[in-house]
């Protein structure tokens, strides 16, 4: 998997992804001896910051973010070639120097060079920065060649399905679908990747991925931290436009899709936008209703007092943004036609975890009856994506004894274990498959308008509605009460989320 000759233009460089998680995925490709052997970095962004601080930087972000330790020797190799490029987004002469600079790196190296820019900033500023990478002529096509540029544009894509609209048609104003990765960084996390080795590569979990064996399938995307620093662009977002529309929709789609006819970017995102198109829109009001929201309040984590949303930093008194979100989806096609697929999201809860549990029906009921001495659980298999990556399945065991009694007892593999710890972080991944022109992992731009077109009557309703109907929990908690009896219709209930 070799990546051309690239530069790679960072827009939002002093951002705190581009600290976090970009500067440090770079570096680990670095490491592993992935980066193109020609290769060089710009960070981009409004603040005038020389080259030398810029490095300086990236050095302070890899001692603090990097998976693993600075080596001095092969940072002091990409060093030279890392940089920093100053200017508005909306300037069009700023995009004239950039241009200027990336042509000199290209005649410096003596070869063409694969332009990559990788925008992360503000949604504000998706617009001016593809409309000036296109008239600066930086949006090159170089059809039938790996060198064209490609753009990778970071979450949120839009707010709603027009504005998702409307950024596609801006996009594709630059550049060809082919060019544009849409980025999911979920999508990137080895055990969103497995998913499909899970269920296509193992025989005995695809005859039971249907309606006749499977009760229910329960997504948990949990996080235990609140909105910290980033109120300002949360409160704008909530729970839903935040990860419910994109992370948690990714894991339901492919939990759900069919197999795709091949590996290929095309075959696996046909086949994703298939069960998008399949799911029916969600009920929105009356006893059925099919979605519940809820804001956090003041509560414990870990023994410690946390304050409620409303108390955390840049929010308005009267915010009626959701931390917490719980759907109900059908999928109205021949395999799931009758299962729901329950979905919850929120900060502040209980512990940190991400997993899909399929639940499978109970076996019938003959032999195992009396309640006094049986409780059986019903098979569940659990895909945990974090932390403690692995799989789990629950069933039931005798008891040891002279009497038949039994238990729920649970079947681990943990990627731990197994594989080590030192995984790739999803951004290395993603960023290497941009770089080789891979975009199995990324959205397509049908895709996105698919998935909005099913939140947006939701977003809208819930903006009308204001704080009426917005139910509240306490930090440290599993959500509202309401989010149960979601499930209580229809004679389910959450799994106690954790391996
Ligand atoms: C981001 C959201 O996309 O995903 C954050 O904007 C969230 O609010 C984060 O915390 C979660 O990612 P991960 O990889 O830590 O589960």
């Amino acid at each position: 998997r070799g990546a051309p000759p690239t530069v790679i233009v960072i827009f939002g460089a002093s951002g705190d992804l581009t600290s976090r998680k970009l500067v440090p995925a770079l570096y680990n490709l670095g490491l592993d001896s992935l980066l193109p052997s020609e290769f060089h970095l710009l960070g981009y962004g409004r603040k005038p910051i020389p080259d030398e601080e810029f490095q300086a930087n990236c050095e302070r972000d890899l001692e603090k973010f990097s998976r693993r330790p600075l080596n001095k020797d092969i940072w002091g190799h990409v060093k030279p070639n890392v940089g920093y490029h100053a200017g508005g987004y909306d300037d069009p002469k700023a995009f004239t120097e950039l241009k200027e600079r990336m042509l000199k790196i290209e005649k410096e190296a003596g070869r063409d060079l694969q332009f990559l820019f990788y925008i992360s900033t503000p949604p504000s500023v998706f617009k001016p920065i593809l409309e000036n990478l296109g008239s600066s002529g930086l949006a090159r096509h170089h059809d039938g060649t790996d060198l064209a540029s490609k753009v990778i544009i970071e979450k949120p894509f839009g707010r709603d399905l027009d504005t998702a609209k409307e950024l596609n048609r801006i996009i594709t104003d630059q550049f060809h679908e082919h060019q544009v990765y849409r980025i999911d960084h979920y999508l990137g996390k080895e055990t969103v990747q497995d998913l499909l080795v899970l269920r296509f590569a193992n025989s005995i979990f695809e005859p039971l991925w249907n309606r006749n064996y499977v009760d229910c399938v329960q997504i948990t995307v949990a996080e235990s931290l609140g909105v910290g620093t980033r109120g300002g662009y949360y409160d704008q977002s909530g729970a839903t436009r935040d990860m419910l529309q994109n992370h948690t929709m990714q894991l339901l789609a492919l939990t759900a899709m069919e197999a795709p006819v091949s590996l290929g970017a095309e075959a696996i995102r046909d086949e994703k936008v298939k069960l998008l198109k399949a799911i029916q829109p969600l009920r929105l009001e009356g006893e059925n209703c099919d979605a519940v929201r809820a804001q956090y309040g003041e509560g414990l984590i870990d023994g410690v007092r946390a304050p409620g949303y409303m108390q955390e930093q840049d929010i308005p008194q009267d915010s009626s943004t959701e931390t917490y979100g719980a759907l109900r989806f059908s999928i109205d096609n021949w395999r799931w036609q009758g299962v729901p697929f329950y979905l919850r999201s929120g900060k502040r809860l209980a512990r940190r975890v991400s997993e899909i549990a399929i639940r499978f029906k109970q076996p019938p009921g003959i032999l195992f009856s009396d309640p006094t001495r049986f409780d059986l659980a019903n098979n569940t298999l659990v895909i945990q994506i974090q932390p403690d990556e692995g799989t789990t399945l629950l069933m039931n065991s005798k008891i040891p004894g002279l009497e038949t009694r039994t238990q729920a007892v649970k079947m681990h593999f943990r990627y731990a274990t197994t594989f080590g710890s030192n995984t790739p972080e999803a951004y290395e991944r993603l960023i290497l498959d941009c770089m080789i022109g891979d975009s199995t992992l990324f959205i397509r731009g049908d895709e996105t308008e698919t998935s909005w077109g099913l939140y947006t009557p939701l977003l809208e309703s819930w903006q009308e509605l204001g704080r009426k109907g917005l139910q509240s929990y306490p930090c440290g908690s599993w959500g509202p009460l309401a989010a149960d009896k979601l499930l209580w219709q229809s004679n389910h209930e959450w799994r106690r989320a954790g391996p």
